[in-house]
């Protein structure tokens, strides 16, 4: 198996943690990436946009329901320069509104993942993947995108078998 690429998406601020309003130091989905790529030694790749989204927790929350309306692209400080070096690329993010953040969607339409390998990943408050897979599988015609993994924001640094086993079915 060649070495993956993780590219995520991580708000840190304040989250809704098992109900309650909590300030993040490390993002709930950047926590799960760092461990796969300890697992798989891939390369991390942070999905920036040039916009930095509110750090209150509903201003956040509303921002994030504009874009979805409106089906926002916002601006990616960076792109991985080397998409074409990677057969696998692990693709984490928050459930936003029962989808991707519209930042991931940009990060999407900006390759073509054709005969690539999509193997995603979110952490979420109760909602687990939601239609991601398909959403994903959408955006990324001729990808093949397999099963994801649903983790529970608050269980994120304790994820660690769960993430194991999923890479272990998927080859690693
Ligand atoms: C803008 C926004 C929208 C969210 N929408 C959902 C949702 O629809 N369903 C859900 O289960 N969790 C939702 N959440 C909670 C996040 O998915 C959860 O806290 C996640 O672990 C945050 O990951 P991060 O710390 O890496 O950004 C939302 C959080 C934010 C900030």
């Amino acid at each position: 198996m060649t070495r993956p690429l993780i590219a995520y998406f991580s708000r840190a601020g304040q989250n809704y943690v098992n109900g309650q309003v909590r300030a993040l130091a490390v993002g709930n989905t950047e926590v799960v990436a760092r461990m796969i790529a300890e697992e798989t030694g891939g390369d991390l790749f942070r999905i920036e946009t040039v916009h930095e989204y509110a750090v209150d927790y509903t201003e956040c929350t509303e921002e994030a329901a504009d874009e979805k309306r409106l089906k926002a692209r916002p601006k990616l400080r960076a792109l991985p320069k080397n998409i074409d070096d990677y057969d696998t690329v692990i693709l984490g993010y928050p459930n936003w509104w029962g989808t991707m953040p519209m930042a991931v969607y940009t990060f999407l339409e900006s390759f073509d993942f054709t005969n690539k390998v999509i193997m995603p990943f979110c952490t979420h408050e109760g909602s687990g993947l939601s239609g991601t897979e398909r959403d994903i599988a959408r955006t990324c015609p001729g990808a093949e995108v397999v099963a994801g993994l649903a983790i529970h924001g608050a269980d994120a640094a304790h994820a660690r078998s769960q993430v194991q086993a999923w890479l272990a079915h998927n080859g690693f």
